[in-house]
């Protein structure tokens, strides 16, 4: 199986990608989550995980609480999305299982020297804020990651939390660009994808009807998650933007795109975060990320139900 370390701020669709990749053990030997702040405060993030990880069954997780506020930034938060606590939707409860008393970012690090090289894939939901801090902290590592798969920006189907940024990127514009500039392999699940993975509402129905304590938690949580979306873009469900992230480890088939630069707005007030992508190759930087356009979003619901159904 392939190893991966998911960085996430959980976060509805943070949880489902969690439970995609929990579902999915042949294929994935997660090594552990970091967690960090986004969607709502670190010590939110790091308690949804927990959660998470206990409906699934599995409390064996290990699970790090990683940076509480950007690098250079002061944190925005999400709570209009995702709610007070981040996962509302379920009934929610304090998780028993432990947190790990190493920093996230050390853990990376370690990790990343410990394992063989190119063995470890970086699987990111949230701000890159874990990944820069390391990136900055111990440069060595970055050679010894396998891939760096990301949700993450936008070029095409531009903002959703300006006209020109995804939130992921806005909330650590510098964070991103260490990522973006370091060389590490990386792909991305900008929202010119993730807009087309909506929780349409059969397809909600088809992970209560799992009757599952799996299913219907999920269930709960994008009825929720939802309804922001409704108000906002009209469309019947919701992008389930972070398990894309997962879905493409597990069957890469789903998703095209090609391999162009990516460089990060930091400067102006008016574009900051902005991914700006060369789709049509017009000038000679380097090549330095996948991005992803399209996705079988059909297949994609196929594969997540079918996994779900497994926990
Ligand atoms: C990203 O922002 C968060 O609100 C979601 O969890 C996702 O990672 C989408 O822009
Ligand atoms: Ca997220």
């Amino acid at each position: 199986a392939r190893k991966i370390i998911i960085d996430t701020d959980p976060g509805q669709d943070d949880a489902v990608a969690l439970l995609l990749a929990l579902a999915s053990p042949e294929e994935l030997d997660l090594l552990g989550v970091t967690c960090v702040a986004g969607n709502v405060p670190l010590a939110r993030t790091h308690t949804n995980a927990r959660m998470v990880c206990e409906v699934a069954g599995h409390p064996e997780v290990k699970v790090f609480a990683g940076c509480e506020a950007p690098l250079e930034r002061p944190l925005m938060t999400a709570e209009f999305v995702h709610g007070r606590t981040g996962l509302d939707g379920p009934d929610l409860w304090e998780p028993e299982m432990p947190l790990q008393d190493q920093h996230g970012v050390d853990f990376l690090i370690d990790t990343l020297r410990s394992e063989a090289p190119g063995t470890v894939t970086l699987c990111t939901l949230g701000p890159l804020t874990n990944i820069g801090a390391a990136f900055r902290k111990a440069p060595d590592i970055i050679d010894r990651v396998q891939e760096l798969v990301m949700m993450g920006g936008a070029y095409f189907e531009v903002g959703n939390v300006s006209p020109a940024a995804e939130f992921n990127i806005l909330v650590d514009p510098e964070a991103a660009e260490t990522v973006f500039k370091s060389g590490v392999a990386i792909t991305m699940m900008p929202l010119d994808v993730t807009h087309k993975v909506l929780t349409l509402s059969s397809r909600r129905q088809a992970f209560r009807d799992l009757g599952t304590k799996v299913g219907v938690f999920t269930a709960d949580m994008l009825d929720f998650f939802e309804r922001f979306d409704v108000e906002k873009y009209g469309s019947d469900g919701g992008p389930l933007h972070d398990p894309c992230v997962i879905a493409y480890l597990l069957k890469p088939a789903l998703f095209s795109g090609r391999h162009i630069n990516v460089e990060i707005e930091t400067q102006s007030s008016l574009t900051v975060g902005m991914t700006v992508a060369d789709w049509w190759r017009v000038t000679d930087r380097t090549p330095n990320a996948m991005f992803m356009r399209d996705v079988d979003d059909t297949g994609f619901f196929e594969l997540l139900t079918e996994r779900l159904g497994r926990l």
